[in-house]
This record gives C-alpha cells, structure tokens and sequence, in this order.
C-alpha cells in the first residue's frame, strides 16, 4: 500500500468577514462547539432543544409552537417551506427581484406550482401597493412569497402592508429572512408572517449549517389538509415534529455541535437584546454606507431602502474586481462579496452582519480601500 501524503494540520488565517456571510464568530460559540457531544435523545440535549426553541421564538417575535431549526443552510429552510404547503398544481406568487427571489420561483416550480412572478428591477423594493393588486387578482393562490432582506443587492423589502392584506385571506404568506433575522427589526406575529425561514451565518453570527424556521397554525392547517404526501422526506415537517415535540421520535440524527453552538449565539443575541442589537446594526450599516460615500463610491441599492447589514456598492470604473478583492484578502484579511447574477463585476456587497457589524470593521476596510484605489 502507498503510504498516503497526509494535508497538515488545519490552519486558516485569521479574516475579517465583511462579505454577503458568513460572519465574524464570537468565541463562546467557537467554544460551545468543542464541547463534547451527547446524544440527539438524551435527556439534556432535549431540554437544550427546548431552550433553543423558546428563544427562536423570541428573535422571530413570534408565539408559533412549530419554530425549529432545520439541518442544513437557508436554502434547506426555503425548500422546507415550500414543500410542506405547495402540492402540485397549486398557484404560487413570488416577488423577484434578485437571486434569492428566483431561487425561490425555480423551489416553487420543482415543487409542481404554477409561479406567477411580480418582477421589479434589481436594487428596487416592490411596491406592496402593486403586490396587493397581483394577490387581489390571484386570490386563489396557495402562497405568496417575497424577500425581506435581498442579500444580492441589498435592499430591504417592506412587509407590514403585504401582511395585513393576507391576514383574513387564504393565502399563505412566506417570507425569506435569511439575511435579516436578528440584524434588524422583524415580527413574525405582527406582521402576519406564516412561514419563515432563516440562515445561521448571517446576524446571528453562527457557522453556516441551520435554517431556523417558524409556521403560523394558519401554514400547520395547510400541511394538516394537504391531498398528497410531502415530496421531501428530508425536510417534511409532519415528521420533524415529531422530533421536536412531546413525542420525540427519532427522524434525523440532529446535528448536536451545530445546535449547541446556535444556543449560545441566540443567548448572546439575547443578553445583548434585540433593539440594541438593531441599533448597533443601522449606525454601522450607515457608517460604511457614507464612507463609501466620501470615496466617491456610488450604492447600488435604493436609497431609503438600504440593508444595514449589507450595503451594495458599485465598483468605480477602473478598478479590477475579482484582483482587488483577492488583495484585500491576502494583504489585509478583509473578505467582501463580488456581484451575483447580473450585477457580477459591477458591485461588490459588503456585510457587516452579527459579530462583524460594528464601525471600527467598516474603518479597516475604508482606510484599505484607500490605501489601495486612493
Ligand atoms: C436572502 C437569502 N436567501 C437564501 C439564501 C440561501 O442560504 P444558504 O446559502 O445558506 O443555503 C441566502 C444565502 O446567502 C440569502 O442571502
């Protein structure tokens, strides 16, 4: 037998994460996830999944009893939410404007759904005047489904309007707050949200890995009635719930390190508190945002309607994309985000999202941005 070159021990350099995430770690976390693993049944790791429940809870401001993180990034919490209330044939409104309002038309489209997209340009909020008129006229759709924080361009869509319109309606309403959820303000409950699915690595500073998701009893109603069985074993949450109810039956070996290390991020969002922790948000987002401003750069995303978390820049004429960044990775330790989609070499998308939304991250990446381009 050949004896086998083995890599050497793991050692990634130390970086600032100021891209589209995932972001910065706080050492608790990092700790919580050495700390040895106990089984996905035993008696203490049930009560964690409690605690970690309850305060879900308290971050999506919501009292829905099915609120839970699922095994696997955002996208596994997007296909949840679809799979378990659209069956096929079912009609589907998604607002598009960006990357994650496609992903979310192509997931509706696979799960059979007939997608009727309320397209906006990229950088633009949609209006929920004119999402209210497309629901009125679709009144027999099953969901509609928007983004709150578009990660690809940076802006933030308004909810509030949308929801009242669906709340005495039918019709489901889903929304992506991936990038949003513990970075800035968002009430499931009073903004009549009925399913809602979030990612790890965003505000809540955790490794990717978990989508936390929470469904109203209006959504739990739909899965309860559906005609045809879930299309996803995986992800169907007539089983998970089971899991992670009274009964606990064992459905997937929960992956006990990453739900450790959720505890402690949601107890570290916690003791901060979720306005403070907005707060600390908006000055920081703001901050960047008028630094790009004084380097003469020009943001992408429509004003009035900026994320705090990301900021989207559009890269000045001259400057090498894929070249500059590379150099503020190797000679500053500083990661940003190129462009997705149509926007690729146009902008960059700059996060300052969790543990990394604080002024001094944004002042290192302005000061290299102008020892660099001047
Ligand atoms: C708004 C939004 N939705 C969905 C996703 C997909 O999440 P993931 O890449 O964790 O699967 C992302 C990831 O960046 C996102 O920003």
């Amino acid at each position: 037998m050949t004896a086998m070159n083995l890599p050497g021990e793991l050692n990634p350099s130390v970086r600032l994460l100021m891209g589209p995430g995932p972001s910065n770690i706080h050492w608790r976390v990092y700790r919580a996830l050495a700390t040895p693993v106990i089984g996905h049944l035993d008696p203490e790791f049930i009560v964690m999944m409690d605690e970690i429940s309850n305060m879900l809870r308290a971050v999506f401001q919501t009292e829905n009893r099915l609120t839970i993180p699922m095994s696997g990034t955002g996208s596994s919490g997007m296909e949840t939410c679809f799979v378990n209330v659209v069956e096929p044939g079912d009609k589907v409104v998604i607002g598009v404007n960006g990357v994650f309002g496609e992903r979310m038309a192509d997931v509706a489209s696979r799960c059979g759904a007939e997608v009727v997209r309320i397209d906006e340009q990229w950088g633009r909020v949609i209006d929920p005047g004119r999402i209210c008129d497309a629901l009125g006229k679709h009144s027999d759709a099953r969901l509609f489904a928007v983004v709150h924080a578009e990660t690809s361009t940076g802006i933030m869509q308004p909810l509030e309007e949308v929801g009242s319109f669906l709340r005495e309606r039918d019709t489901l309403f889903l929304v992506d707050t991936v990038t949003s959820l513990g970075g800035c303000e968002l009430k499931v409950d009073d903004w009549g949200i009925d399913l809602c699915y979030s990612g790890t690595q965003k505000c809540l500073s955790v490794p990717p890995g978990l989508s936390p998701v929470t469904l109203s009893d209006k959504a739990l109603e739909v899965l309860r009635n559906r005609g045809t069985e879930v299309q996803s074993w995986y992800l169907d949450l007539n089983m998970i719930a089971r899991y992670w109810g009274e009964e606990r039956v064992y459905h997937h070996t929960a992956p006990v390190s990453m739900l450790y290390a959720l505890r402690e991020a949601l107890r570290i969002v916690l003791e901060e508190g979720l306005e403070q922790r907005f707060e600390r948000h908006r000055m920081a987002g703001e901050y960047l945002q008028t630094g790009f401003g004084e380097l003469g750069w020009a943001l992408f995303a429509e004003e009035g309607r900026r994320l705090p978390m990301l900021t989207s820049v559009v890269l000045p004429r001259g400057l090498e994309d894929g070249a500059t960044r590379r150099r503020l990775l190797d000679e500053y330790g500083i990661e940003v985000g190129g462009g997705l989609g149509e926007t690729k070499g146009k902008i960059w998308r700059v996060g300052l999202m969790g543990e990394t939304a604080r002024k001094e991250n944004a002042d290192t990446l302005l000061s290299a941005l102008r020892e660099i381009w001047g």
